[in-house]
C-alpha cells in the first residue's frame, strides 16, 4: 500500500474588488461540481463565492456542492436545465452531445502550452463557444482550467503505447477519449466520474485520466501505483447557470455573476498551475512510481494518435481546428 500525501496547502483568496451592486431580491446558489474540496477547483468556486456574496451584500447567496453529491458533470448540467440546481462547472468533454464543437478540447495534443489554450479560450473562439452553449437551458459564463490530463494505473510502467496494450482505462463519457484510449490499444471504458474511486479500488478498471491535482485530491495514488505525464489533452471546465434561475435575476446580478465567474477563472488557473510542480512531486513522495516521458517518447505516442485527428476533422470541423493551430 502507499504512503498518504500530505495535504495541499491553498494560496490565500484575494482580496474581493468593486463597488457594492445594488440591486432588487434576494437569491440562492447552489454551485455543484465534481471534484473534490481539496482540489483547485473548490478553491475557485470558494473565490465565486466571495466575490458573489461581498458584492451583493448577502442577498446572493452562495452554497458550494463539491464531490459529485450532487451528481457527476453530466447530472448537475441536467439539473440546471431542468431548473433544480442553479450553477456547475462541468469539464467540456462530456457536454459534446450538446455542443459538438467542444470536442476540440479532446483532440489529443492540440494544446502545447497553458497559454495557448488560454489564447483560444479568452479569444473570439472562446467567446463564440461560450455564446454557442447559452442555449439548451443554460447559460455559460466563463472558463475555467481542469488541465493537462495524466496517466494512472495499477498494474505496470506505461513509457510507450505498448505498455497500454490490453489495460482498461476509465474514460469521461465521450467518444473521442474512448478513441484516443483504443487507438493506442487499452481498452477504454466510459464511467461516470462518481463511480471512478471504487471502480479503481475494486479493479473493474486499471487507470484512468485526470491532471494531477485531481489525482491527488480524489486520492487515486491509495489505489494506483503507477503514473505517466502524458499531458495528452488540456480540459477546460466551463461555468455554466440555469436559464431558469438567470432570467429571474436583475440585469445587475447577472452582470455580478459574469464578473466573478471570470475572476474565478483566471485565480483557478493560477492556482492549478502554481500548485501543479508540487502535487507530482506529493504524489512521488506518498511512492507514487511517476513516467516523465522523454520528447522522443511523446511523439510515439502522436504519432501513433495521427488517426484520431483524420477521424474527428469533419465531425469537428477542419476550419476550426486549424484555426486554432494557428494560435499554437
Ligand atoms: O474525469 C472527469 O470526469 C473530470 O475530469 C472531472 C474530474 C469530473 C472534472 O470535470
Amino acid at each position: 500500500a502507499l504512503g498518504a500525501s500530505a495535504a495541499t496547502e491553498m494560496p490565500p483568496l484575494p482580496e474581493v474588488t468593486g463597488d457594492k451592486v445594488e440591486a432588487e431580491g434576494n437569491f440562492n446558489i447552489k454551485f455543484s461540481i465534481g471534484t473534490t474540496k481539496s482540489g483547485a477547483q473548490y478553491r475557485g468556486l470558494e473565490y465565486f463565492e466571495k466575490i458573489v456574496e461581498q458584492r451583493s451584500g448577502g442577498d446572493i447567496q452562495v452554497e458550494l456542492f463539491p464531490g459529485a453529491q450532487l451528481g457527476d458533470d453530466l447530472q448537475a448540467t441536467s439539473a440546471l436545465q431542468a431548473g433544480t440546481l442553479e450553477m456547475t462547472m462541468p469539464s467540456t468533454s462530456p457536454l459534446v452531445n450538446m455542443f459538438p464543437k467542444f470536442a476540440v478540447f479532446d483532440l489529443p495534443f492540440l494544446f502545447p502550452k497553458p497559454e495557448m489554450a488560454d489564447a483560444v479560450l479568452d479569444g473570439e473562439i472562446g467567446q463564440q463557444m461560450l455564446e454557442d452553449a447559452s442555449s439548451k437551458g443554460l447559460v455559460a459564463i466563463g472558463w475555467g482550467e481542469n488541465g493537462y490530463r495524466q496517466l494512472t494505473n495499477s498494474q505496470r510502467p506505461v513509457d510507450s503505447p505498448d505498455d497500454l496494450e490490453g489495460l482498461k482505462i476509465r474514460t469521461m463519457q465521450n467518444e473521442l477519449h474512448m478513441d484516443i484510449w483504443r487507438t493506442l490499444g487499452a481498452n477504454p471504458t466510459p464511467m461516470s466520474f462518481a463511480e471512478l474511486f471504487t471502480a479503481l479500488e475494486q479493479g473493474v478498471v486499471d487507470g484512468q485520466e485526470n491532471p494531477w491535482i485531481t489525482i491527488k485530491s480524489s486520492k487515486f495514488n491509495e489505489v494506483q501505483d503507477y503514473a505517466t505525464e502524458t499531458n495528452h489533452v488540456y480540459t477546460p471546465f466551463i461555468t455554466l447557470v440555469s436559464k431558469r434561475f438567470w432570467d429571474r435575476l436583475p440585469e445587475e446580478y447577472q452582470q455580478l455573476l459574469r464578473d466573478a465567474a471570470t475572476k474565478m477563472g483566471n485565480y483557478q488557473r493560477d492556482v492549478s498551475r502554481t500548485l501543479n510542480d508540487q502535487i507530482k512531486q506529493d504524489l512521488k513522495d506518498s511512492g507514487m512510481q511517476i513516467t516523465e516521458l522523454t520528447d522522443e517518447q511523446i511523439k510515439v505516442f502522436q504519432n501513433k494518435l495521427e488517426p484520431v485527428y483524420k477521424n474527428w476533422r469533419d465531425e469537428i470541423g477542419g476550419e476550426l481546428i486549424d484555426q486554432i493551430r494557428t494560435k499554437v
